[in-house]
């Protein structure tokens, strides 16, 4: 561990929520824009799940939801855990529903850290993230990552980035924004990190269906000694196109879990019948909707990174999710006022790098969350603009 002075708090510059909210606003004005930015499937929730749902509601009883979810759904994520990753937890201790993957992203951040403590979190990463933490009074330790290097998170870096104060890491494999999917033998080396300095692994898995070309999902949880200090988060809105059902969990050893607990019943309670019905269908279905999904999306990101290969905007290949994050510095603008041109020019909204951070005003994400004709003709009203200021 490194005895070195503690990090302040980093001031915020980048890009902020309302300045999101402000562009969103502006590309709706537009009749005809084509939006490449939220980050919500475009896909529709599968019809079996829609008639399970209803057939689910007919019969149940609403009376009363336990704060972790009710007894069936935590049976269903703990069945999807087994399958997905291999390993047994038991729905009755290890398990948490959650309002969505964002409540359970806020719940594990607020368990693991106090004031003033660190949590260590490879950039570019979900813009939330930076928000719980300050939530908490907590501090964020940024660690970059390269465009090169297909944003890999490197071990090494992580744990010079370690102090007295880190008490936890965040592993989002597949990343968002950047894409980038986290090897089994990083995955390694960062579960030996942790052990050696103690600190909690918050691994966010919520994209782990969409892992492209040869890479894998592993999720850290199975790995040797990880179990004990690590919480997993995961949701139906990606795989399912099911964001607006606002269902997500938690799932960790009983001693992780508990306090979740604790502070879940006196945020909200337990999770919409609803809500929590529907995330059961969901789970109940075969994976034929999600395949056909993951199969668009590569189809969708050939179209995407074809289009910047034209214009000539460098990106890092996106190993799994439904996002590239490029490189616009060639274009010495900063990403919010190359996005309000791109938007005012091509009516395509994309969304400015800086909403990750400061230090990614030289780059945007683009969502390959539209059909492949919206996705050409976004990429061609882009490549016009570009041809027609000489550009490329
Ligand atoms: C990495 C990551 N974690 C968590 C969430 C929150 O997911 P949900 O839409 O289920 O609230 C998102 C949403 O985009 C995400 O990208």
């Amino acid at each position: 561990m490194m005895n070195k002075a503690a990090p302040k708090k980093q001031a915020e510059k980048g890009v902020n929520t309302s300045q999101i909210y402000a562009l969103m606003k502006k590309a709706k004005s537009y009749e005809n824009h084509i939006a490449l930015g939220r980050g919500d499937p475009d896909f529709d929730t599968p019809e079996p799940v829609l008639t399970r749902t209803e057939e689910l509601l007919s019969r149940s009883k609403p009376a009363s939801i336990p704060v972790e979810g009710i007894p069936e759904l935590r049976k269903a994520i703990a069945e999807r855990v087994e399958r997905m990753n291999g390993i047994k937890v038991d729905p009755d201790t290890e398990v948490i529903v959650t309002n969505g993957g964002q409540e359970a992203l806020f719940l594990m951040v607020q368990s693991v850290i106090e004031k003033d403590d660190e949590i260590i979190l490879p950039e570019p990463n979900y813009n939330t993230y930076k928000d719980a933490i300050n939530f908490a009074g907590g501090i964020r330790v940024g660690v970059p990552t390269k465009r090169e290097e297909s944003f890999r998170a490197d071990p090494r870096l992580v744990e010079e980035a370690v102090t007295s104060r880190t008490r936890a890491i965040v592993l989002a494999s597949p990343n968002n924004p950047s894409g980038a999917v986290i090897s089994p033998k990083d995955h390694r080396a960062f579960v030996a990190m942790a052990e050696r300095h103690n600190l909690k692994i918050l691994s966010d898995e919520i994209y782990d269906f969409f892992v492209y070309d040869d890479f894998e999902h592993l999720s850290p949880a199975t790995l040797p000694g990880a179990r004990k200090r690590t919480i997993t988060l995961n949701a139906v809105s990606k795989m399912y196109a099911m964001t607006g059902w606002r269902t997500g969990w938690l799932v960790g050893e009983a001693a992780l879990i508990e306090p979740i607990k604790r502070l879940k019943a006196t945020i909200n309670g337990g999770t919409s019948l609803i809500s929590q019905l529907g995330a059961l269908s969901a789970l109940q279905t075969d994976d034929s909707v999600p395949l056909e999904m993951k199969k668009a999306l590569v189809r969708r990101r050939a179209i995407v990174m074809q289009g910047l290969d034209r214009i000539n905007i460098p990106y890092g290949i996106p190993q799994g999710g439904q996002f590239i994050f490029a490189d616009i510095s060639r274009l010495k603008m900063g990403s919010l006022a190359f996005c309000e041109w791109i938007l005012e020019n091509c009516q395509v909204l994309l969304y400015p790098g800086a909403t990750y951070g400061a230090d990614f005003d030289d780059s945007l994400r683009i969502t390959f969350l539209q059909n492949e004709s919206k996705l050409e003709d976004a990429m061609n009203r882009i490549e016009g603009l570009f041809k027609k200021e000489g550009l490329c």
